[in-house]
């Protein structure tokens, strides 16, 4: 059994990890950490999410962030950006392979002041941290020693557009719109004005200005005008997407690109004919994604579901490390995930 250690416990991405790794058969617990002032700190994980009563009683521990001690193979960061940045260092030189659910290894050095209020201080690192998008990344997971799980919203959009835009099927110059509805619990597990149950309607919000626009445009290769909305409902993103096609591209062209680029993708689920929902893809580690072109106005829409929590974070980052331990992808993710 590979050990893993789960570091942010206490929050929603690190409780589904603690889930998945429980019913991971070749994952066992190393142990589950919260910083030192946390209200978590010497409790059990059971008492903060009582679903896992019986299933998972362990205490959760504290960790000395300035100098960790961790007797485990694997470390997953389900914390702030600030927080993983400055501890995956430190864990990657205890010898561990570390899987970071944060925004810290993601993007270039030069993106953090504008889009995330921070100078990135740990180049060596970010050198090292492959991108932790299994459908398109595998090769370089399977050597990884600091795998950087996407965010939610940047894995509905790049599994929507990627394939056409690597196939060329996109009009030259365009740029894509992605809108994308999220649940809040996209938003981690401290409530805020913004995010309550009470004041959430449908809203969009930083337009234009999400920290997730430069991560799309770098992994689906074309800028893209991305509006994120807030949904009144707990967890799942659909993202629906929508370009002008190149002359000439059929409808035909476009399905035998998605078939082709997810062929061999066991998570990723294309249909020409179902429109994605929620729904479908709430507690699963699925992305489900539709693509149809408009042959009257030469638009192409594609549409993606994911439950954020899941293929939108926590799964993805099993399905990453399943990849860099030479597990099929999918060990451990299929099956109802409730
Ligand atoms: N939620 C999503 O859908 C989603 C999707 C993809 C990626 N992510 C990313 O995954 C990471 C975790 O997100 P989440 O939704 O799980 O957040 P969350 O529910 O707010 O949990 C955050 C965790 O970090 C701990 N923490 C907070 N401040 C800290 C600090 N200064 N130093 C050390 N630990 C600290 C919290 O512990 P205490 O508060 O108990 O101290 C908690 O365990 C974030 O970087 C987020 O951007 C989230």
């Amino acid at each position: 059994m590979v050990r893993a250690a789960i570091i942010g416990a206490s929050g929603y991405g690190g409780a589904e990890l603690a889930r998945l790794v429980l019913r991971h058969p070749k994952l066992s617990l190393a142990g589950l950490y919260v910083q030192p002032s946390s209200s978590a700190a010497g409790q059990a994980f059971s008492a903060l999410y009582p679903r896992h009563a019986g299933e998972i009683d362990e205490l959760i521990q504290v960790l000395d962030f300035a100098a960790p001690v961790l007797d485990a193979d694997v470390a997953f960061l389900a914390l702030p950006h600030e927080a993983s940045l400055e501890l995956a260092p430190k864990l990657l030189a205890l010898g561990l392979i570390v899987v970071d659910l944060s925004g810290a290894y993601r993007l270039a050095a030069e993106d953090y002041p504008s889009h995330y209020g921070f100078e990135h201080t740990q180049a060596d690192a970010l050198a090292r941290a492959v991108y932790g998008l299994p459908e398109f990344y595998a090769p370089a997971l399977a050597e990884a020693r600091l795998i950087a799980a996407p965010g939610c919203y940047v894995t509905a959009a790049t599994l929507a557009l990627r394939p056409l835009v690597a196939a060329g099927l996109l009009a030259e110059g365009a740029v894509p719109i992605v809108h994308a509805v999220s649940g809040v619990s996209g938003a981690g597990k401290t409530p805020s004005a913004k995010t309550h149950v009470c004041e959430v309607s449908l809203e969009p919000y930083n337009v234009f200005g999400h920290r997730h626009q430069p991560e799309m445009r770098r992994y689906i290769g074309a800028p893209v005008l991305f509006t994120p909305v807030l949904g009144h409902y707990q967890r799942g993103i659909l993202a629906s997407c929508y370009a002008p096609a190149k002359a000439g591209v059929t409808a035909e062209q476009v399905h035998a690109v998605f078939a082709e680029a997810y062929a061999d993708a066991p998570l990723v689920r294309y249909s020409d004919k179902r429109l994605p929902s929620v729904g479908a893809v709430e507690y699963t580690a699925y992305c489900d994604v539709h693509a149809r072109l408009d042959a009257a106005t030469g638009q192409l829409a594609v549409f993606s579901a994911l439950d954020n929590l899941l293929k939108g974070a926590s799964a993805q980052a099993v399905q990453a490390l399943n990849v860099r331990l030479g597990f099929a992808q999918e060990l451990g993710l299929t099956g109802g995930l409730q």
